[in-house]
Protein backbone atom coordinates (compact mmCIF):
# COMPACT_ATOMS: atom_id res chain seq x y z
CA UNK A 1 0.00 0.00 0.00
CA UNK A 2 1.56 3.37 -0.91
CA UNK A 3 -0.04 6.96 1.27
CA UNK A 4 0.65 10.21 -0.12
CA UNK A 5 1.29 12.35 3.07
CA UNK A 6 0.51 15.74 2.39
CA UNK A 7 2.88 18.83 4.41
CA UNK A 8 6.76 18.92 5.20
CA UNK A 9 6.95 19.54 8.71
CA UNK A 10 8.39 17.42 11.81
CA UNK A 11 4.78 16.54 12.03
CA UNK A 12 4.82 14.88 8.80
CA UNK A 13 7.97 12.98 9.44
CA UNK A 14 6.29 11.37 12.16
CA UNK A 15 3.41 10.04 9.99
CA UNK A 16 5.27 8.55 8.03
CA UNK A 17 7.72 7.68 10.00
CA UNK A 18 4.85 5.57 11.66
CA UNK A 19 3.41 3.99 8.63
CA UNK A 20 6.41 2.89 7.15
CA UNK A 21 6.67 0.68 10.39
CA UNK A 22 4.39 -0.99 9.27
CA UNK A 23 4.73 -3.86 6.76
CA UNK A 24 1.72 -3.01 4.61
CA UNK A 25 3.10 -0.15 3.37
CA UNK A 26 5.90 -0.20 0.66
CA UNK A 27 6.12 3.77 0.00
CA UNK A 28 4.93 7.15 1.37
CA UNK A 29 4.85 9.51 -1.38
CA UNK A 30 5.83 13.11 0.38
CA UNK A 31 4.53 16.44 -0.89
CA UNK A 32 6.61 18.83 -0.61
CA UNK A 33 8.84 16.92 2.55
CA UNK A 34 11.81 17.56 3.64
CA UNK A 35 15.19 16.47 4.26
CA UNK A 36 14.11 13.45 6.16
CA UNK A 37 12.22 11.94 3.79
CA UNK A 38 14.02 12.72 0.62
CA UNK A 39 16.82 10.81 2.27
CA UNK A 40 14.50 7.26 2.72
CA UNK A 41 14.66 4.82 0.39
CA UNK A 42 11.45 3.74 1.30
CA UNK A 43 9.50 8.14 0.57
CA UNK A 44 9.78 9.85 -2.21
CA UNK A 45 9.44 13.36 -2.39
CA UNK A 46 7.81 15.63 -5.03
CA UNK A 47 8.50 19.19 -4.72
CA UNK A 48 4.86 20.76 -5.37
CA UNK A 49 2.86 23.42 -3.48
CA UNK A 50 0.66 22.26 -1.19
CA UNK A 51 -2.29 24.26 -2.65
CA UNK A 52 -1.60 22.53 -5.98
CA UNK A 53 -4.07 19.96 -6.14
CA UNK A 54 -4.61 19.14 -9.33
CA UNK A 55 -0.59 18.24 -8.89
CA UNK A 56 -1.12 16.02 -5.84
CA UNK A 57 -4.56 14.53 -7.46
CA UNK A 58 -2.11 13.27 -10.17
CA UNK A 59 0.68 12.89 -8.57
CA UNK A 60 -1.76 10.44 -6.12
CA UNK A 61 -3.17 9.07 -9.04
CA UNK A 62 -0.38 8.28 -11.37
CA UNK A 63 1.83 6.47 -8.33
CA UNK A 64 -1.13 4.55 -7.17
CA UNK A 65 -1.80 5.99 -3.31
CA UNK A 66 -4.34 4.01 -1.68
CA UNK A 67 -4.72 7.08 1.16
CA UNK A 68 -4.12 10.70 1.37
CA UNK A 69 -2.93 12.20 4.40
CA UNK A 70 -3.39 15.94 5.42
CA UNK A 71 -0.81 17.37 7.43
CA UNK A 72 -1.31 21.24 7.53
CA UNK A 73 -4.57 23.37 8.43
CA UNK A 74 -4.00 25.44 5.12
CA UNK A 75 -4.98 23.39 2.39
CA UNK A 76 -7.40 21.72 4.32
CA UNK A 77 -9.10 25.14 4.59
CA UNK A 78 -8.59 26.18 0.98
CA UNK A 79 -10.54 22.70 0.17
CA UNK A 80 -8.22 19.84 -0.83
CA UNK A 81 -10.28 17.10 0.52
CA UNK A 82 -13.31 18.23 -1.47
CA UNK A 83 -11.06 18.56 -4.64
CA UNK A 84 -9.03 14.96 -3.81
CA UNK A 85 -12.94 13.11 -3.40
CA UNK A 86 -14.18 14.39 -6.50
CA UNK A 87 -11.02 12.66 -8.33
CA UNK A 88 -12.36 9.91 -6.32
CA UNK A 89 -9.08 9.69 -3.75
CA UNK A 90 -9.75 8.52 -0.17
CA UNK A 91 -8.07 11.41 2.07
CA UNK A 92 -7.90 11.14 5.75
CA UNK A 93 -8.86 15.24 6.92
CA UNK A 94 -11.78 16.94 6.97
CA UNK A 95 -13.31 18.77 4.30
CA UNK A 96 -13.60 22.98 3.41
CA UNK A 97 -16.44 23.30 5.27
CA UNK A 98 -15.93 21.05 8.46
CA UNK A 99 -11.66 22.50 8.73
CA UNK A 100 -13.84 25.58 9.75
CA UNK A 101 -13.62 24.37 12.90
CA UNK A 102 -9.81 25.94 12.78
CA UNK A 103 -9.94 28.54 9.34
CA UNK A 104 -12.61 30.68 11.71
CA UNK A 105 -12.67 30.93 15.56
CA UNK A 106 -16.21 32.67 15.05
CA UNK A 107 -17.89 29.83 13.20
CA UNK A 108 -15.89 27.80 15.83
CA UNK A 109 -17.54 29.75 18.69
CA UNK A 110 -21.09 29.34 17.23
CA UNK A 111 -21.13 25.76 16.74
CA UNK A 112 -19.95 25.31 20.17
CA UNK A 113 -22.49 27.64 21.69
CA UNK A 114 -25.06 26.06 20.07
CA UNK A 115 -23.92 22.82 21.18
CA UNK A 116 -23.46 23.57 24.73
CA UNK A 117 -19.72 22.91 24.48
CA UNK A 118 -18.30 24.24 27.16
CA UNK A 119 -15.80 27.05 25.81
CA UNK A 120 -14.70 30.98 27.21
CA UNK A 121 -17.53 33.04 26.60
CA UNK A 122 -16.10 35.67 23.84
CA UNK A 123 -17.59 38.17 21.39
CA UNK A 124 -17.00 38.85 17.58
CA UNK A 125 -16.03 42.25 15.88
CA UNK A 126 -15.55 43.61 12.87
CA UNK A 127 -14.48 46.96 13.77
CA UNK A 128 -12.18 49.03 15.99
CA UNK A 129 -14.90 50.69 17.74
CA UNK A 130 -16.94 48.35 19.11
CA UNK A 131 -14.42 46.13 20.10
CA UNK A 132 -12.55 48.97 22.13
CA UNK A 133 -16.28 49.72 23.59
CA UNK A 134 -16.67 45.96 24.69
CA UNK A 135 -13.21 45.83 26.01
CA UNK A 136 -14.20 49.03 28.10
CA UNK A 137 -16.70 47.25 29.55
CA UNK A 138 -15.12 43.68 29.98
CA UNK A 139 -11.76 44.67 31.24
CA UNK A 140 -8.19 42.86 31.27
CA UNK A 141 -6.67 40.24 31.22
CA UNK A 142 -8.50 39.30 28.20
CA UNK A 143 -7.81 37.11 24.59
CA UNK A 144 -7.75 38.73 21.27
CA UNK A 145 -7.96 36.27 18.40
CA UNK A 146 -7.30 36.52 15.01
CA UNK A 147 -10.53 35.21 12.95
CA UNK A 148 -8.60 33.24 10.27
CA UNK A 149 -5.45 31.32 10.08
CA UNK A 150 -2.33 32.58 11.39
CA UNK A 151 -0.25 30.07 11.81
CA UNK A 152 -0.29 29.93 15.72
CA UNK A 153 0.53 33.41 15.99
CA UNK A 154 -3.06 35.12 15.91
CA UNK A 155 -3.27 35.09 19.97
CA UNK A 156 -2.50 38.22 22.32
CA UNK A 157 -3.49 37.16 26.03
CA UNK A 158 -3.34 40.86 27.02
CA UNK A 159 -2.59 41.50 30.78
CA UNK A 160 -3.14 45.14 30.46
CA UNK A 161 -6.33 46.81 28.78
CA UNK A 162 -3.52 48.51 26.65
CA UNK A 163 -1.97 45.71 25.32
CA UNK A 164 -5.66 44.61 24.03
CA UNK A 165 -6.20 48.04 22.76
CA UNK A 166 -2.93 48.12 21.18
CA UNK A 167 -3.56 44.11 19.69
CA UNK A 168 -7.15 45.48 18.39
CA UNK A 169 -5.47 48.78 16.53
CA UNK A 170 -2.93 46.81 14.96
CA UNK A 171 -5.74 43.61 13.58
CA UNK A 172 -7.89 46.32 12.54
CA UNK A 173 -5.32 47.74 10.38
CA UNK A 174 -6.85 45.32 7.74
CA UNK A 175 -10.50 46.53 7.00
CA UNK A 176 -11.78 43.05 6.36
CA UNK A 177 -10.66 41.67 9.71
CA UNK A 178 -12.87 39.76 12.19
CA UNK A 179 -11.49 40.13 15.57
CA UNK A 180 -12.58 37.08 18.68
CA UNK A 181 -12.45 39.37 22.06
CA UNK A 182 -12.60 36.55 24.33
CA UNK A 183 -12.81 35.71 28.83
CA UNK A 184 -9.19 34.69 29.93
CA UNK A 185 -9.68 31.46 31.75
CA UNK A 186 -6.49 30.38 33.76
CA UNK A 187 -4.92 26.90 34.18
CA UNK A 188 -3.09 24.41 32.26
CA UNK A 189 -3.56 23.62 28.31
CA UNK A 190 -4.15 20.07 27.36
CA UNK A 191 -4.29 18.87 23.70
CA UNK A 192 -6.67 15.94 23.03
CA UNK A 193 -6.40 14.87 19.40
CA UNK A 194 -9.06 12.78 19.03
CA UNK A 195 -9.96 10.68 15.39
CA UNK A 196 -13.06 10.63 13.68
CA UNK A 197 -15.25 8.89 10.87
CA UNK A 198 -17.40 11.57 11.35
CA UNK A 199 -20.06 9.52 12.99
CA UNK A 200 -17.59 8.06 15.92
CA UNK A 201 -14.79 9.81 17.56
CA UNK A 202 -11.53 8.53 19.63
CA UNK A 203 -9.21 10.12 21.35
CA UNK A 204 -5.66 9.95 21.46
CA UNK A 205 -3.43 10.07 24.15
CA UNK A 206 -3.44 13.42 26.01
CA UNK A 207 -0.50 16.10 24.89
CA UNK A 208 0.94 18.91 26.81
CA UNK A 209 2.16 21.38 23.84
CA UNK A 210 4.78 24.26 25.06
CA UNK A 211 3.92 27.46 22.71
CA UNK A 212 6.25 29.93 24.14
CA UNK A 213 9.58 30.55 22.72
CA UNK A 214 11.00 30.86 26.26
CA UNK A 215 11.42 29.29 29.29
CA UNK A 216 9.12 29.01 32.31
CA UNK A 217 6.03 29.94 29.45
CA UNK A 218 8.06 33.57 28.52
CA UNK A 219 8.16 35.46 25.29
CA UNK A 220 6.58 35.34 21.87
CA UNK A 221 3.93 32.35 21.30
CA UNK A 222 5.58 29.96 18.26
CA UNK A 223 4.02 27.35 16.44
CA UNK A 224 5.21 25.23 19.59
CA UNK A 225 8.52 24.42 20.82
CA UNK A 226 7.90 20.89 22.42
CA UNK A 227 5.33 18.41 23.62
CA UNK A 228 5.24 15.43 26.18
CA UNK A 229 2.46 12.52 26.61
CA UNK A 230 0.46 11.14 28.15
CA UNK A 231 -0.15 14.64 29.83
CA UNK A 232 -1.07 13.44 33.36
CA UNK A 233 -3.51 16.44 34.03
CA UNK A 234 -5.69 14.65 31.90
CA UNK A 235 -6.86 11.87 34.17
CA UNK A 236 -9.09 8.72 33.03
CA UNK A 237 -11.76 10.73 34.86
CA UNK A 238 -11.28 13.94 32.75
CA UNK A 239 -10.87 11.77 29.89
CA UNK A 240 -14.43 10.22 30.11
CA UNK A 241 -15.99 14.31 30.74
CA UNK A 242 -14.02 15.70 27.73
CA UNK A 243 -15.37 12.42 25.69
CA UNK A 244 -18.98 12.99 26.95
CA UNK A 245 -19.03 17.06 27.32
CA UNK A 246 -16.63 18.21 23.97
CA UNK A 247 -15.57 15.43 21.81
CA UNK A 248 -18.90 13.64 21.57
CA UNK A 249 -21.27 16.70 21.08
CA UNK A 250 -18.84 18.53 18.77
CA UNK A 251 -19.39 15.36 16.15
CA UNK A 252 -23.10 15.66 17.03
CA UNK A 253 -23.04 19.34 15.85
CA UNK A 254 -21.13 19.09 12.89
CA UNK A 255 -23.20 16.13 11.73
CA UNK A 256 -26.27 18.35 12.37
CA UNK A 257 -24.55 21.06 9.78
CA UNK A 258 -24.35 18.20 7.56
CA UNK A 259 -20.68 18.18 7.35
CA UNK A 260 -18.62 14.85 6.75
CA UNK A 261 -16.03 14.90 8.91
CA UNK A 262 -12.79 12.12 8.06
CA UNK A 263 -9.86 13.10 10.15
CA UNK A 264 -8.00 14.76 13.62
CA UNK A 265 -10.76 16.99 15.87
CA UNK A 266 -8.16 18.45 17.39
CA UNK A 267 -9.63 20.33 21.14
CA UNK A 268 -6.89 22.57 22.64
CA UNK A 269 -8.35 22.87 25.98
CA UNK A 270 -7.66 25.08 29.08
CA UNK A 271 -8.36 22.60 32.62
CA UNK A 272 -9.20 25.16 34.74
CA UNK A 273 -7.99 25.16 38.68
CA UNK A 274 -11.90 23.75 39.50
CA UNK A 275 -10.77 20.40 37.18
CA UNK A 276 -13.00 22.05 34.62
CA UNK A 277 -12.13 21.33 30.86
CA UNK A 278 -12.70 24.61 28.51
CA UNK A 279 -12.34 24.54 24.61
CA UNK A 280 -9.67 27.47 23.83
CA UNK A 281 -10.00 26.24 20.19
CA UNK A 282 -10.49 23.37 17.61
CA UNK A 283 -7.58 22.24 14.93
CA UNK A 284 -8.90 20.42 12.11
CA UNK A 285 -5.50 18.45 11.51
CA UNK A 286 -2.59 16.64 13.60
CA UNK A 287 -0.70 18.93 16.13
CA UNK A 288 2.69 19.68 15.16
CA UNK A 289 5.15 18.95 17.94
CA UNK A 290 1.94 16.41 19.86
CA UNK A 291 2.36 14.22 16.99
CA UNK A 292 5.89 13.73 17.35
CA UNK A 293 4.86 12.69 21.37
CA UNK A 294 2.20 10.70 20.41
CA UNK A 295 2.87 8.70 17.63
CA UNK A 296 6.06 6.98 19.27
CA UNK A 297 3.68 5.55 21.53
CA UNK A 298 1.08 3.56 18.92
CA UNK A 299 1.14 -0.08 19.08
CA UNK A 300 -2.44 0.49 16.58
CA UNK A 301 -0.78 0.26 13.11
CA UNK A 302 -1.85 4.12 12.27
CA UNK A 303 -2.98 3.11 8.63
CA UNK A 304 -5.60 0.96 9.84
CA UNK A 305 -6.92 4.10 12.40
CA UNK A 306 -6.74 6.13 9.08
CA UNK A 307 -8.13 4.17 7.00
CA UNK A 308 -11.04 3.18 9.63
CA UNK A 309 -11.88 6.98 9.64
CA UNK A 310 -12.00 7.47 6.10
CA UNK A 311 -14.23 4.11 5.50
CA UNK A 312 -16.37 5.30 8.69
CA UNK A 313 -15.86 2.16 10.31
CA UNK A 314 -14.53 3.72 13.75
CA UNK A 315 -16.76 2.26 15.59
CA UNK A 316 -15.90 -1.29 14.60
CA UNK A 317 -12.45 -0.44 15.59
CA UNK A 318 -11.10 -2.45 18.75
CA UNK A 319 -9.19 -0.58 21.61
CA UNK A 320 -6.15 1.68 20.29
CA UNK A 321 -3.15 0.49 21.25
CA UNK A 322 -0.33 2.17 23.37
CA UNK A 323 3.21 1.56 24.79
CA UNK A 324 3.86 1.71 28.51
CA UNK A 325 5.47 4.70 29.41
CA UNK A 326 5.78 8.10 28.13
CA UNK A 327 7.53 10.59 25.28
CA UNK A 328 9.06 14.06 25.07
CA UNK A 329 9.56 16.35 21.93
CA UNK A 330 12.20 19.19 22.29
CA UNK A 331 12.03 20.86 19.15
CA UNK A 332 15.11 22.56 18.06
CA UNK A 333 14.92 26.19 16.10
CA UNK A 334 16.77 28.18 14.06
CA UNK A 335 18.23 31.60 15.74
CA UNK A 336 15.91 34.20 15.42
CA UNK A 337 12.76 31.41 15.22
CA UNK A 338 9.68 32.99 15.88
CA UNK A 339 10.68 36.26 13.97
CA UNK A 340 13.14 36.42 11.03
CA UNK A 341 15.20 33.16 11.16
CA UNK A 342 18.75 32.03 9.68
CA UNK A 343 18.79 29.40 6.92
CA UNK A 344 21.35 27.22 5.28
CA UNK A 345 23.33 26.13 8.13
CA UNK A 346 24.66 23.09 8.25
CA UNK A 347 23.38 20.16 10.75
CA UNK A 348 25.11 17.40 12.38
CA UNK A 349 24.75 14.57 15.19
CA UNK A 350 21.41 13.42 14.01
CA UNK A 351 23.18 9.81 13.69
CA UNK A 352 24.66 10.21 17.38
CA UNK A 353 21.57 11.28 18.68
CA UNK A 354 19.42 8.51 16.99
CA UNK A 355 22.51 6.12 18.34
CA UNK A 356 21.51 7.13 21.93
CA UNK A 357 18.19 6.09 21.16
CA UNK A 358 16.41 9.29 20.43
CA UNK A 359 14.15 9.86 17.40
CA UNK A 360 14.96 12.78 15.27
CA UNK A 361 11.57 14.17 13.71
CA UNK A 362 13.13 16.37 11.25
CA UNK A 363 11.00 19.87 9.93
CA UNK A 364 12.78 22.85 8.81
CA UNK A 365 15.55 20.88 6.79
CA UNK A 366 16.34 20.45 3.61
CA UNK A 367 19.07 18.37 1.63
CA UNK A 368 21.38 19.94 -0.38
CA UNK A 369 24.16 18.27 -2.57
CA UNK A 370 24.09 15.40 0.29
CA UNK A 371 24.61 17.75 3.07
CA UNK A 372 21.36 18.31 5.43
CA UNK A 373 20.87 21.97 5.76
CA UNK A 374 18.39 24.15 7.96
CA UNK A 375 15.25 25.84 5.74
CA UNK A 376 12.62 26.73 7.98
CA UNK A 377 12.40 28.15 11.72
CA UNK A 378 11.48 25.14 13.38
CA UNK A 379 14.58 22.81 12.62
CA UNK A 380 14.08 19.45 14.25
CA UNK A 381 11.75 17.92 17.05
CA UNK A 382 14.30 15.42 18.89
CA UNK A 383 12.06 12.76 20.68
CA UNK A 384 12.73 10.38 23.54
CA UNK A 385 10.65 7.38 24.59
CA UNK A 386 11.05 5.57 28.22
CA UNK A 387 9.60 4.22 30.88
CA UNK A 388 9.05 6.79 33.06
CA UNK A 389 8.45 11.15 31.99
CA UNK A 390 12.09 11.66 33.38
CA UNK A 391 13.67 8.82 31.27
CA UNK A 392 12.15 10.03 28.06
CA UNK A 393 13.25 13.87 28.63
CA UNK A 394 16.49 12.59 29.91
CA UNK A 395 16.61 10.33 26.58
CA UNK A 396 15.39 13.93 24.16
CA UNK A 397 17.67 15.90 25.66
CA UNK A 398 20.89 13.43 25.33
CA UNK A 399 19.77 13.33 21.93
CA UNK A 400 19.42 17.06 21.64
CA UNK A 401 23.22 17.38 22.93
CA UNK A 402 24.61 15.51 19.80
CA UNK A 403 22.90 17.89 17.59
CA UNK A 404 25.15 20.82 16.19
CA UNK A 405 24.17 24.02 14.23
CA UNK A 406 24.68 27.39 14.01
CA UNK A 407 22.79 29.57 16.05
CA UNK A 408 20.60 26.65 17.35
CA UNK A 409 18.12 27.30 20.05
CA UNK A 410 15.82 25.01 22.38
CA UNK A 411 13.95 25.23 25.67
CA UNK A 412 15.26 23.45 28.74
CA UNK A 413 12.39 22.58 30.62
CA UNK A 414 9.92 20.66 27.82
CA UNK A 415 7.64 18.15 30.23
CA UNK A 416 8.77 19.74 33.29
CA UNK A 417 4.78 20.70 33.93
CA UNK A 418 4.11 16.36 33.92
CA UNK A 419 6.82 15.21 36.48
N1 LIG B 1 0.98 22.66 18.72
C1 LIG B 1 -0.06 23.50 18.34
C2 LIG B 1 -0.69 23.21 17.04
O1 LIG B 1 -0.40 22.22 16.40
O2 LIG B 1 -1.52 23.99 16.63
Amino acid sequence: MKVLVVGNGGREHAIAWKLLQSKKITQVICIPGNGATAARSDCQNFYLRVDDFAGIARCALVNGSSLVVVGPEQPLALGITDYLRSQNLTVFGPTKEGAQIESSKSWAKALMQEAGIPTPRAAVFTNLEAAKAYLAAEGAPIVVKVDGLAAGKGVTVATTVQQAQDALADLFQNPHQKVVLEEFVPGQEVSILALTDGLTIRPLLPAQDHKRIGEGDTGANTGGMGAYCPAPIATPELMKRIQEKILEPTVAALQKRGIDYRGVLYAGLMITPQGEPKVLEFNCRFGDPETQAILPLLETPLEDLLLACTNQKLADFPPIEWKSGAAACVVVAAGGYPEAFRKGDAITGIEQAEALGAIVFQAGTHLKQRQLVTEGGRVLGVTGVGETLESAIAQAYAGVNCIQFEGMYCRRDIGSAGK
